[in-house]
């Protein structure tokens, strides 16, 4: 799959996953707007890219902040013309590990903000036009998080973000805008912890696939990037 000009958006592309991500996306000729809270935190990362001759863009919102997050779909049009190609909807928050039936509504509604919400308005923000032109890959970052009500909000966020993709599929069925889900695994981001099993590193190259898939392949599939990565 040649994917050389594509544009693609990154969100939570300051570290960890996202940063991962958009490198890899870089090596392989996209055009890249690298989202983070603040622009400072994808200065570095845009330097090096630009350095290797990508061409950068960067933009900042707090996915927090329904108003902020209008303004982030607002300004990513006007960057690439309307036209995004590639959608990585990887930015995410989990609230504190608390006792299980402790968690808070705020944590809640943090967490569907944040992960759940601030993804599906991206996607229906940017969907009808890869419709349009014919071509998109849309990949939505969930969690194999079971069995810990301990960290309820963030494990329900996820499951309602797998249900938008699932109930997406018919709408994307036969045409080339394929939407999936990837699993990183366990990492040792700040996200993940120090007691991860997995080093972040390995979250490549299986976070590509569902963006270099085949319009066959379709859409609403859960990839997994440990089951690609290079065991020791
Ligand atoms: N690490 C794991 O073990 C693991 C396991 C399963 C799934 N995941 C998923 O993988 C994805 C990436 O996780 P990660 O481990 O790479 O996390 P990370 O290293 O903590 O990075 C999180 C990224 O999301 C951004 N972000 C966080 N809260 C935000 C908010 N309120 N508004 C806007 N941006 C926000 C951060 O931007 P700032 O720099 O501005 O804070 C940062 O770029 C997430 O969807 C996560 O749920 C991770």
């Amino acid at each position: 799959m040649d994917i050389q000009q594509k544009t693609a958006l990154v969100t939570g592309a300051s570290r960890g996953v996202g940063m991962r991500v958009a490198r890899a996306l870089a090596d392989r000729g996209c055009h890249l707007i690298l989202h983070s809270r603040n622009t400072a935190g994808t200065d570095a990362l845009a330097a090096q890219l630009k350095k290797q001759g990508a061409r950068v863009h960067q933009v900042a919102a707090e996915l927090a902040d329904p108003d902020a997050l209008e303004s982030l779909i607002a300004e990513v049009k006007d960057v690439c013309g309307g036209k995004l190609d590639i959608l990585y909807n990887n930015a995410a928050v989990m609230t504190p590990y608390l006792s299980r039936f402790t968690v808070p509504a705020s944590d809640y509604a943090v967490s569907f903000q944040v992960n759940a919400i601030a993804p599906a308005k991206l996607c229906d923000a940017f969907i009808p036009g890869m419709l349009e032109r014919g071509w998109g890959r849309v990949v939505n970052v969930t969690s194999g998080i079971a069995d810990q009500p301990e960290l309820m909000a963030y494990s329900c966020s996820k499951a309602a973000l797998d249900r938008y993709v699932r109930d997406m599929v018919p709408t994307l069925k036969g045409t080339n805008v394929l939407m999936n889900l990837l699993d990183p695994g366990w990492l040792r981001t700040d996200l993940g912890g120090p007691d991860a099993p997995n080093d972040p590193d390995s979250v490549l190259p299986g976070a590509l696939v569902p963006v270099l898939l085949d319009q066959e392949a379709g859409s609403g599939k859960l990839y997994r990037a440990q089951d690609y990565a290079q065991k020791p």
